[in-house]
C-alpha cells in the first residue's frame, strides 16, 4: 500500500481507528481481533488507539490491550506497525468524556499505556484534548519529558487549533509529529489546521473521517456528490471519501474506524482509487 510519513516513521496511507472495537456497540472479542487482523492483512501499518477507548468504568486501556493482543496473535512481522495511542481524555464510565492535562497525570498515563501495549517506548503518543484547567504549555511540557526520558518515540496532539499547533511544535523544538483533528465531508472546519500541517510537514490524521460511527453508513446519501462519484467508479462512498481526503495534502493519513473486517478491507482500497481533478473539485465544493 502507498505509504506516508509520520515524523520519522513510514506508515500506510490509511490507518485503522480502534475506537469502535471498544466503546458502546463494540463487537465480541473474536470479531474485534479479526478486524485488526484484516487491517494488517490489507497492509495497514498504522493503528490509532487511546487509553480512554473503553466502555465501562474499570476497563481503562481496553482498546490498547486488544490491539496488543491482535498484534501478538497475527502471525506476521509487525515491526513496521505504528501503534499511536493517546492520553489526557478519560471516560468515567457514565458515557461522558472528561479531561486531565496535568503533566504528572500524562506522564503516569503514558507509562501505563506503554505497559499495556507491551512496548518499551510508545511509537506515537498524542495529547488527546486540551484541558481548559491546565495551561497548554504545561501539558505539552509533559510530552517533552516523555520524549527525553525515552517513554515515547514521537509526540503528537489532537483537537488542536492553529495557535496550539504552533505552540506545541515550538515547545517540542520542532519535533511535533502529528495532529489528529476531526475532519470529514460533514465536518470541514479543520481544513485550516490541515493546510497548516501541510505547510509545516506535520502529519494530519482526520478523526471520524467518514462522519463518525453513527453516520458513516450514510456518507453517500447525506453528501450526494460522494455517492455519485462512488457510483461512477463502482466503489463505496466511504472509499471515495477517504480518497478525497488523501488528495487534500500528502501529510493526510485518515484513520477510519471499523468493527468488522469488511469495513477496513474496503477502506484500505481507497489508496488505489484515482479520482479526476474535476471529481475532486466537485467533492471539495459539496
Ligand atoms: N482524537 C479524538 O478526539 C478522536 C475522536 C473520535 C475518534 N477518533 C479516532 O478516529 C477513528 C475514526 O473515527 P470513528 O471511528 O469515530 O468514525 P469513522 O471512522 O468516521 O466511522 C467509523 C465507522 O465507519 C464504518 N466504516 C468504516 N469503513 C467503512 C467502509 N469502507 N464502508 C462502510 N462503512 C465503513 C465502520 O462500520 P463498522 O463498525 O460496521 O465496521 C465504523 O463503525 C476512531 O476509531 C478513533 O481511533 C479520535
Amino acid at each position: 500500500m502507498e505509504s506516508r510519513t509520520i515524523g520519522h516513521r513510514s506508515v500506510s496511507a490509511i490507518g485503522l481507528g480502534g475506537m469502535p472495537l471498544s466503546i458502546e456497540g463494540r463487537p465480541d472479542r473474536d470479531r474485534a481481533i479479526a478486524t485488526v487482523h484484516a487491517a494488517l492483512d490489507a497492509g495497514v501499518t498504522l493503528v490509532d488507539t487511546a487509553d480512554a477507548y473503553h466502555r465501562d468504568a474499570g476497563e481503562v486501556g481496553h482498546n490498547e490491550e486488544l490491539i496488543a493482543e491482535a498484534l501478538r496473535t497475527w502471525g506476521g512481522d509487525t515491526s513496521d506497525v505504528l501503534v499511536a495511542t493517546k492520553g489526557g481524555h478519560l471516560r468515567p464510565g457514565d458515557g461522558t468524556w472528561t479531561q486531565d492535562g496535568r503533566p504528572e497525570y500524562l506522564k503516569a498515563a503514558a507509562k501505563a499505556s506503554a505497559q499495556r501495549l507491551g512496548v518499551e517506548a510508545i511509537g506515537l503518543y498524542q495529547f488527546h484534548r486540551p484541558d481548559p484547567s491546565v495551561p497548554y504549555a504545561e501539558s505539552i511540557g509533559a510530552l517533552v519529558d516523555l520524549l527525553d526520558e525515552g517513554v515515547i518515540q514521537q509526540a503528537g496532539i489532537s483537537n488542536a487549533n492553529v495557535a496550539q499547533i504552533d505552540e506545541a511544535n515550538e515547545i517540542l523544538g520542532g519535533r511535533l509529529a502529528s495532529v489528529q483533528n476531526q475532519f470529514s465531508p460533514a465536518f470541514r472546519s479543520s481544513l485550516g489546521e490541515l493546510e497548516h500541517c501541510a505547510e509545516l510537514g506535520v502529519a494530519f490524521l482526520p478523526w471520524s473521517p467518514l462522519g463518525g460511527i453513527a453516520r458513516a453508513a450514510e456518507v453517500g446519501s447525506t453528501h450526494a456528490a460522494f455517492g455519485r462519484v462512488a457510483e461512477q467508479h463502482g466503489v463505496s462512498p466511504q472509499q471515495v471519501t477517504l480518497a478525497w481526503e488523501l488528495s487534500l495534502a500528502p501529510v493526510v493519513v485518515p484513520i477510519p474506524g471499523a468493527s468488522r473486517p469488511t469495513s477496513i478491507q474496503d477502506s484500505a482500497e481507497a489508496v488505489g482509487l484515482e479520482l479526476t481533478t474535476d471529481e475532486l473539485a466537485e467533492l471539495s465544493d459539496h
